[in-house]
């Protein structure tokens, strides 16, 4: 049994550059991971098998369908090596800007590849038509990502810093988001991802104005340093100077009925 966290990305900044004629957009975005997430197992098995647990699995059985069994059917389509029995446990929120579904489907390829001997290099252009954060997933190290996302640059990250992420439990649709998007460029990622943007927070914040309020409570949690929505949302994340301040920022939440993880960046 291979075991894969599917760590919840986050990103750090997410600059929306252009629209593309294919329906894509051109971005610039500094993705990092933190250390949970939910969680993939895979064994070999007689048949095909997939089953669904953990505090958001009902969540992701009533979309119907999820990016794990199409990753996996990729992988068999591409390299063979029989059925598997797979397990998904959903502890992230769904549709949350944190990775979610790329990140599952991205602990599948590398629990498949490891079941198998096949490399994260090998299984770059699945990962790529899987979806445009898939990629990033599945090498899960800080990067700066540009075309949909999937051109991918590391650079040093800050591992150890504590993060708290809260979601206020809406579900925002990643391809609406985008639509919304007001089409003006308002410039390059910075060196420091401080001075960026999340240009997607805009149109989130008018489909789920309750991403203002996450964003306020958080920017004034003493200690936190870099506050920002992750993604298209809802999610929104606060790095903090130590683990207590953002676990004294987390006890403050605790009261707004949102979804809270304390973590750290990987
Ligand atoms: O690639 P993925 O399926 O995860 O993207 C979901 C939706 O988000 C796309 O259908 C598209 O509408 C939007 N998107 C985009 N530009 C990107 C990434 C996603 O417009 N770079």
């Amino acid at each position: 049994m291979i075991v894969e966290t599917a760590k919840a990305k986050l990103n750090l900044a997410l600059h929306v550059r252009a629209r593309r004629a294919d329906g894509y957009h051109e971005l610039e975005t500094l993705f990092a991971f933190v250390e949970h997430g939910d969680i993939v197992s895979a064994t070999r098995a007689e048949a095909d098998s997939f089953m669904l647990a953990g505090p958001f699995a009902g969540v992701l059985a009533g979309e119907g369908g999820n990016l794990v069994t199409r990753a996996a059917a990729e992988f068999a389509r591409e390299f063979g090596h029989g059925a598997h029995a797979i397990t998904l446990d959903k502890r992230l929120p769904v549709a949350s800007g944190i990775g979610g579904g790329s990140a599952d489907a991205a602990a599948t390829l590398r629990a498949l590849g490891r079941l198998h001997g096949i490399s994260v290099a090998d299984m770059f252009p699945i990962a790529a038509a899987l979806g445009s954060d898939v990629p990033a997933c599945l090498h899960g190290v800080t990067a700066i990502g540009r075309g949909r996302g999937e051109r991918l640059e590391p650079v040093p990250g800050l591992p150890g810093t504590p993060v708290l992420l809260v979601n206020p439990g809406v579900a925002v649709s990643t391809a609406e988001v985008f639509r919304r998007w007001d089409g003006v460029d308002r410039g390059p990622l910075p060196a420091d991802p401080r001075a960026g943007r999340n240009d997607l927070e805009p149109p989130a914040r008018a489909i789920a104005p309750v991403i203002d309020d996450v964003l306020d409570a958080l920017a004034g949690a003493p200690g936190a340093g870099l506050v920002r929505m992750s993604g298209s949302g809802a999610t929104c994340f606060a790095l903090f100077d130590g683990e207590a301040s953002r676990d004294a920022a987390a006890a403050a939440l605790a009261g707004r009925g949102w979804w809270t993880l304390s973590t750290r960046l990987t």
